[in-house]
Parts: structure tokens; C-alpha cells; sequence
């Protein structure tokens, strides 16, 4: 079974998606992680990261290892380095890139063949795997995903003013929504969770209700 969980940043998707995973005993894909690691490699490598040409071959030649909880390049542990803000914010020519995006998706199908997966991003339900079993579209308040994203660089050491974080959100946010392959939108099949008042445990409470009534009625 193929669970997808896709919205905007700060929904609280990736530590529901990670958690839920795990109760159902289904593999974990974090799509961003993807993109994240692609960034790192050209920031590495000194590779314009506006060169598309240059991107999708530095892409198609990372040899990326992803883990339920790490991420590998050539044996290399990035799992930290792909979260900084510079990657965060440089990411998005990344992923702006429609042969990379291509690639990419490549890559988790493969990722997902006859496995069960738990799979995270923007666009898994409507374009990487639009016949998933079991989608959902996670939303939150903007404030309260800011709220959460500060807490989160809080919890690194890093204090940086709410207001600037809801700045950057409102930018990626639309950069994300007006993409035009692989925008960030719900899947006509989706279901809808806004987790702003609900803690992390009745988000994955609920997705797992969800996820193994599906399993019990498939078809349905
Ligand atoms: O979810 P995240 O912050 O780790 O995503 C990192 C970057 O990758 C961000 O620029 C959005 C982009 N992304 C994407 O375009 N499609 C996906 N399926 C997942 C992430």
C-alpha cells in the first residue's frame, strides 16, 4: 500500500509521516529529503545551482542511500547538513527544476516499488503516485506553522523572529503553490487534515484510524 502526505511546510507532516510509519510497519520516503540532498551535492561540487543541465546531472549521479531517519550520499551521512537554512532556502531552484522533478519522481517509484511506503512531499498524490491507496493533505494556520518552525530552530540553537519566519513561509508557499509541474495542491482524492489544534499523537492517531480502515476495506 502506497500512503501519501503531502502540504506546506511546518503542517506537521514529516514527523507524523515518520511516526506513522513506523506503527504500520510500512518504509518511511521523505521526499524533500530528496531535493535537500540534491542542493547539498551542487553546493558541494560548486554547481550554478540556476544551471538546469548541470543540476539534473549532478541528480542523476547521486548515489543517495535514504533511511527511515538518515540520508546518505556516497556513503556520507548528510542527514544534518541537507537542514540548514541555506539549504532550506536554496532548495527551491531545485526544485523548480522540472527534468530533476522527473528524476526525482523516478526515483520513488522505484523507491516504492512492492513495498509498503509511507511517502512525503508536495506533489505525491497528484503526480508521483496519483493511484495511491490512502492520501492526505495536511494544513495548519500560517501563524502556528511559523510557531512550530521556530520552535523547531529554537530546539537547534537557532532564535529567529516569528515574523521573519512567517515572511519566508508566505514566499515558499506561493513558490510552491505556483510551480508548474508539481505544485503544491491537494490531490482531488485527498483528505483534508488541519492539525493547528490537534497535538502531533492525534495527528498520527487519526491518519493511522484512517490508513488501517483502508487496509481492512481495500477498494473502498
Ligand atoms: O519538505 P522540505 O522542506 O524538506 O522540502 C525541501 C524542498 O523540496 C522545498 O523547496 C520543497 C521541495 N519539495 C518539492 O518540491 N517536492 C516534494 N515532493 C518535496 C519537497
Amino acid at each position: 500500500m502506497i500512503v501519501t502526505i503531502d502540504g506546506p511546510a511546518g503542517a506537521g507532516k514529516s514527523t507524523a509521516a515518520r511516526c506513522l510509519a513506523r506503527r504500520l510497519g510500512f518504509r518511511f520516503l521523505d521526499t524533500g529529503a530528496m531535493y535537500r540532498a540534491v542542493t547539498w551535492v551542487c553546493c558541494q561540487a560548486d554547481i550554478d545551482l540556476t544551471d538546469a543541465n548541470a543540476v539534473l546531472d549532478a541528480a542523476r549521479g547521486m548515489q543517495l542511500d535514504l533511511g527511515d531517519d538518515t540520508v546518505h550520499v556516497a556513503g556520507r551521512d548528510i542527514s544534518a547538513a541537507i537542514r540548514t537554512p541555506e539549504i532550506t532556502r536554496e532548495s527551491r531552484h531545485v526544485a523548480a527544476n522540472n527534468a530533476v522533478r522527473a528524476h526525482l519522481i523516478e526515483r520513488q517509484r522505484e523507491f516504492a516499488r512492492d513495498r509498503n511506503v509511507v511517502t512525503e512531499g508536495r506533489d505525491q498524490g497528484t503526480i508521483a503516485f496519483p493511484h495511491a491507496e490512502c492520501k492526505f493533505y495536511l494544513v495548519a494556520d500560517p501563524q502556528e506553522r511559523a510557531l512550530r518552525r521556530q520552535r523547531e530552530l529554537a530546539a537547534r540553537g537557532q532564535q529567529v523572529a516569528l515574523e521573519e519566519l512567517l515572511q519566508q513561509q508566505t514566499h515558499r508557499d506561493q513558490r510552491d503553490a505556483e510551480r508548474e509541474f508539481g505544485a503544491m495542491r491537494p490531490a482531488t482524492d485527498a483528505r483534508e487534515i488541519d492539525t493547528s489544534n490537534l497535538t502531533l499523537e492525534q495527528v498520527i492517531d487519526k491518519l493511522e484510524r484512517i490508513v488501517r480502515e483502508r487496509l481492512a476495506n481495500p477498494g473502498h
